[in-house]
């Protein structure tokens, strides 16, 4: 007879252990652990059960010529240049973010550019009631769209539905997180649940051709809810992210077999749905604060488009035994960085300030290249002493106290000169990389020469406002 079995698993890594605990082994979260039973006990070749024998299938050689990935564009570009040019038939794409930030908006509005590109395509809502979803994309102005509508939350009848008919071209499920199979007896939600429904999506995705979005949900601390196993399983992983404050949407490949993860998409939220913003540059320019002490132009690239963002800093005595360092939209530990090097190198006193680093519009920056805006930003915050408003940085900063070099110097040259700048910082060897521009080149070696400039000019100007 088979024996149903309790197992604990972790909800937050899908670690198994034998007992219940207060803290994972596998991740060290606490309180995670939760009784799930997974039914009978998987099928072991236990006794009375002869081993099921092998069937030997054909081997080919790596050589052979095969098609490129068949892909279907959705026509909204911001959301092809991430997936590396459109949905691939057969594959699995989970969609993370926080509630409410858009994911739902987003995917029906590519559902329905879908269906009026004449293909057809299936939204199945878990968390929505149809009358919902048609309210919603009403409003978005996309109530003629044919896209076939369902609100169910049951795997195997919506793999039995999509059999039927004509295979959809994109079947969107919203969320996984709501779905449940009747194969596993625990409540929807739980890691065998969400691992077990995905599966069966993504099976069902090889079998037909389709191409399958699931939305995922986020928890507090930014992972993908439920087990990390399925970001595995899928084929690519895009996160959506914003303030909640802000209009700005950021669609950001996190993993991508078949293209870039280095791409994002931007959007913004208005009161007709997600806008596809072309020249996001200028966008995250738009609200600068020209002549204030602190701010610095950084000019990065995101996959292979130049972008723009303003760093923001603010260096002020602190008033506790610690002082603090609050980091919003770059890497803290990379700003510990920057900010030794400061003190070791530039002479900059810091230990008795609070700092705080921000980056303006919600925009999240990985690239090293920063450290240079960061640098000037910080040691014109410190010296009170506003930087030029029509000058850009980038360069990395070594420990030594260094500026290195970056890649695509030009590129971001470029988008600068386009959006009005006349001068850059940058390290020494980007000159040469430069090429034809028309803007003022400054290069820095040692970054004390920076710093010296900026907290020399902060001098000046409070003798100026001294008399
Ligand atoms: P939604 O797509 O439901 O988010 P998710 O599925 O990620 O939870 O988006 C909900 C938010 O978007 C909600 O706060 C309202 C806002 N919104 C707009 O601002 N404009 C719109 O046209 C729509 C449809 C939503
Ligand atoms: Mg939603």
């Amino acid at each position: 007879m088979a024996r149903r079995t309790l197992t604990f698993v972790c909800q937050n890594c899908g670690a198994v252990s034998g007992r219940w605990q207060g803290k994972c082994d596998a991740c060290g979260e606490w309180n995670t652990i939760a009784e799930e039973s997974t039914g009978a006990a998987p099928q072991a070749a236990g006794p009375g059960k002869p081993p099921r024998k092998g069937r030997p299938f054909a081997l080919h050689p790596l050589a052979g010529s095969t098609d490129d990935a068949p892909r279907t564009a959705c026509g909204i570009a911001e959301l092809d240049r991430v997936t590396g040019g459109g949905f691939v038939r057969g594959s699995v794409l989970l969609v993370g973010g926080d509630p409410g930030i858009g994911k739902s908006t987003l995917l029906i509005q590519a559902a329905a550019t879908f269906a009026r590109a004449g293909h057809r395509a299936v939204f199945i809502s878990g968390e929505e009631a149809v009358a919902q979803v048609r309210l919603r994309a009403e409003r978005l102005g996309l109530g003629e769209a044919k896209v076939e509508l369902a609100a169910e939350t049951a795997v195997e009848d919506i793999v039995a539905t999509l059999g039927e008919g004509t295979t959809p071209r994109l079947v969107v499920v919203d969320s996984i997180q709501t779905m449940w199979t009747s194969s596993i007896e625990s409540a929807p939600g739980t890691v065998s649940q969400v691992r077990g429904s995905a599966d069966l999506m993504i099976r069902y995705a090889k079998r037909s051709g389709a191409a399958v979005i699931l939305v995922g949900h986020v928890t507090k601390d930014g992972q993908i809810a439920g087990p990390r196993v399925v970001e595995h399983m899928v084929d690519a992983v895009l996160s959506f992210e914003g303030e909640g404050t802000n209009q700005f949407r950021i669609l950001r490949a996190v993993k991508n077999r078949f293209g870039p993860t280095d791409e994002i998409g931007v959007f913004e939220m208005t009161g007709a749905g997600l806008k596809e913003v072309a020249n996001p540059s200028a966008l995250f320019l738009s609200e600068r604060d020209l002549g204030s002490p602190g701010t610095a132009v950084f000019a990065g690239i995101e996959g292979t488009r130049p972008l723009l963002v303003e760093m923001q800093a603010l260096v002020a005595p602190t008033t506790l035994g610690t002082p603090r360092r609050a980091v919003v939209g770059w890497d803290q530990s990379r700003l510990a960085m920057v900010l030794a090097v400061l003190e070791a190198h530039c002479g900059m006193r810091l230990s008795s300030h609070d700092v705080y680093l921000n980056v303006a519009g919600g925009m999240r920056i990985q690239e090293p290249a920063a450290d240079l805006a960061v640098a000037a930003a910080l040691a014109s915050s410190l010296a009170n002493a506003p930087l030029p408003t029509d000058a850009v940085y980038f360069g990395e900063i070594s420990l030594s106290g260094m500026v290195r070099p970056v890649a695509q110097a030009a590129a971001r040259l470029k988008e600068a000169a386009k959006l009005g700048f006349a001068r850059a910082y940058l390290p020494e060897t980007a000159r040469s990389e430069a090429g034809d521009t028309a803007m003022a080149l400054t290069a820095i070696g040692p970054l004390i020469d920076l710093v010296g400039e900026i907290a020399a000019q902060g001098k000046r100007r409070h003798k100026v406002g001294k008399h």
